[in-house]
């Protein structure tokens, strides 16, 4: 049976959150941000819902699937060139996305084992980063998240579903720019894809370090 890379739907949402949970699970940044013992998987449920929501109106979220089976999920954020300020859509979008997450806070009274120090600690050195990193005028499309289910790891399925965004990228002569939590085996996979190497970004709390990869992709041209 074919695979296919699709938008993102409703229905898909359940199906989408159990191949992210699973494809996190030991991912060293997951590990880092989230307190193990504390973790509540319903919770995380609910954010990722409320997330997936919001980008099924606001960014390019994509599933590739196997008939109505989830094999793997991509969540890319559209490139803001300079000159375009944010629309009000996206800025009410991302207020009611924040409402919504502190909706979830009091339902589950806390946050569910996130270290909200460390997610804050991570935005900081991203908006470093990416002030360092992003020197293109015409902007970036930016990775915000992607995961293949375990079982259908290394068969194709990442490649399928970051190509349905590089094509794009190539096409208007665009970059595009991820940050990689694992170094191996996923710094040598993106080089696969056409990224390289930018910067390799610390995230401290005290003794507790995560290391984040961020890797920038120059679109091909075809001359
Ligand atoms: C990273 C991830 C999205 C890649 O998806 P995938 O479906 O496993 O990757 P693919 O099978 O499409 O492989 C893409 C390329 O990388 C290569 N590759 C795959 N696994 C590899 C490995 N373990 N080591 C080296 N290269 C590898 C493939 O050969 C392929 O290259 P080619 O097409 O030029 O031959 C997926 O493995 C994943 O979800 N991992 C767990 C979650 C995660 O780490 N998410 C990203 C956080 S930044």
């Amino acid at each position: 049976m074919a695979i296919e890379v699709v938008p993102l739907t409703e229905t898909d949402i359940p199906g989408v959150i159990e191949v992210i949970q699973q494809a996190f699970a030991d991912d060293p940044y997951f590990k880092w941000v989230f307190d193990g013992p504390k973790f509540n998987k319903q919770r995380n449920y609910d954010s990722l819902a409320a997330r997936c929501h919001w980008g099924i109106r606001n960014a390019m979220f994509q599933v590739a699937k196997e008939q109505d089976a989830i094999l793997g999920v991509s969540c890319w954020l559209a490139p803001q060139p300079t000159s375009t300020p944010e629309s009000w859509y996206s800025w009410v979008q991302g207020w009611s996305l924040s409402f919504n997450q502190l909706v979830n806070n009091i339902r589950y009274l806390g946050r569910g084992g996130l270290r909200a120090n460390r997610y804050w600690i991570w935005k900081a050195r991203q908006t470093e980063a990416q002030s360092q990193i992003w020197d293109d005028p015409l902007g970036y499309y930016f990775c915000n998240m992607v995961a293949v289910s375990p079982a259908a790891q290394g068969k194709g399925v990442g490649r399928m579903l970051f190509e349905a965004v590089t094509r794009k990228a190539d096409e208007e002569g665009r970059k595009c720019y991820l940050e990689s939590s694992k170094n191996v085996p996923n710094v040598q996979i993106y080089e696969r894809m056409g990224f390289h190497m930018s910067m390799e970004m610390e995230c401290r709390d005290g003794e507790d370090a995560c290391m984040l990869y961020c890797m920038v992709r120059n679109p091909k041209t075809t001359e």
